[in-house]
């Protein structure tokens, strides 16, 4: 059994972009569902930049003190095709003397090019960046990466702050609003993003996109949650971060208009209790969160048409 099609990588190639819901099933081990299709995808396309917003929105609560919520709004750059996801290892022996080995890879021009990304994005936005690093533990990789993306910095002007990871979760649950762009690795960005969705009250919100910034290949938009098959088929899974997810995809294929469109209706279905899903303290199903968006959008184009 298989994921994708033989020649579904050349069909996606033909086309601009990339919208992809949560992918898994019970019964189909990860390793086949997620290296038979997602990592692939980032892969071949070179998408190497996953860039994961988290915004504290209006009406959401928060499991934090409010005030340490309140009006947050930052952005993990994850590097998105090599560093701990790797297939380079394997397995030896047997009984007591087995062995599990992985070899996580780090390149000068894979580091660079993604610490680019961040550092250009934090330029634009507050001039903060944190870096996440793990260099007093992982004596190879991770001083290498703090050693490319501190020459890569030396060309911004921006006031960076290196973290290593563990101290770095801390601090995004004590003070997360200290943080504006946060660079990582593909292992630290993956959890870095999770832990910042939840500080802001929900993975069911947080969007992702997964990009090729240099436009030769297909870009990738989907939620950073998972298929959730402990919940599937009870109208419970919130449809917001798929929706953001297509925000951001309107807004890389050129439609700043209608990706402002679409937020408006997730911020106005979230602000709204009615229109709420369960994990964000509401009761309303998926598909009413869903027409409300629609509903709010439909609204919005009639406005603007008068
Ligand atoms: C994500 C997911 C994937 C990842 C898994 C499903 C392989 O957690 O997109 O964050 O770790 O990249
Ligand atoms: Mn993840």
């Amino acid at each position: 059994r298989v994921l994708m099609p033989e020649d579904g990588l050349a069909t996606l190639a033909e086309h601009d972009a990339i919208l992809l819901g949560a992918v898994g099933a019970p019964g189909v081990p990860d390793h086949v569902s997620l290296w038979g299709l997602l990592i692939p995808i980032r892969r071949v396309f070179d998408q190497y930049v996953n860039l994961r917003p988290v915004r504290a929105f209006d009406g959401v609560q928060v499991p934090l003190r409010e005030d340490l919520a309140t009006g947050l709004d930052l952005v993990v750059v994850r590097e998105n095709t090599e560093g701990e996801y790797s297939r380079i290892g394997g397995r030896h022996g047997t009984g007591d003397s087995e062995l599990a080995e992985q070899t996580a890879i780090f390149t000068r021009s894979g580091i660079a090019r993604v610490a680019h990304d961040a550092a250009r994005r934090a330029a634009e936005r507050s001039g903060r960046l944190t870096v996440a690093t793990k260099s007093n533990g992982i004596v190879h990789t991770m001083p290498f990466w703090d050693e490319v993306v501190t020459e890569v910095l030396a060309d911004y002007d921006l006031t960076v702050r290196f973290e290593h990871i563990d101290a770095l979760a801390a601090k995004l649950v004590m003070s997360p609003g200290e943080h504006d762009v946060i660079l990582g690795s593909n292992l630290f960005g993956d959890i870095l993003s999770d832990l910042a969705a939840a500080v802001c009250g929900s993975i069911g919100i947080a969007p992702s996109a997964n990009l090729d910034p240099t436009g030769v290949h297909p870009s990738m938009f989907e939620p950073v949650h998972g298929s959730a098959p402990d919940i599937a088929g009870q109208g419970l899974a919130n449809p917001v971060g798929m929706v953001w997810s297509a925000a951001m995809m309107l807004d890389h294929l050129g439609l700043a208009r209608d990706a402002a469109l679409v937020m408006s209706a997730v911020e106005s279905a979230l602000a709204d209790p009615s229109t709420r899903t369960p994990d964000v303290g509401g009761t309303a199903s998926t598909d009413e969160v869903t027409a409300a968006m629609v509903s709010h959008i439909r609204t919005d184009l009639y406005e603007e048409r008068r």
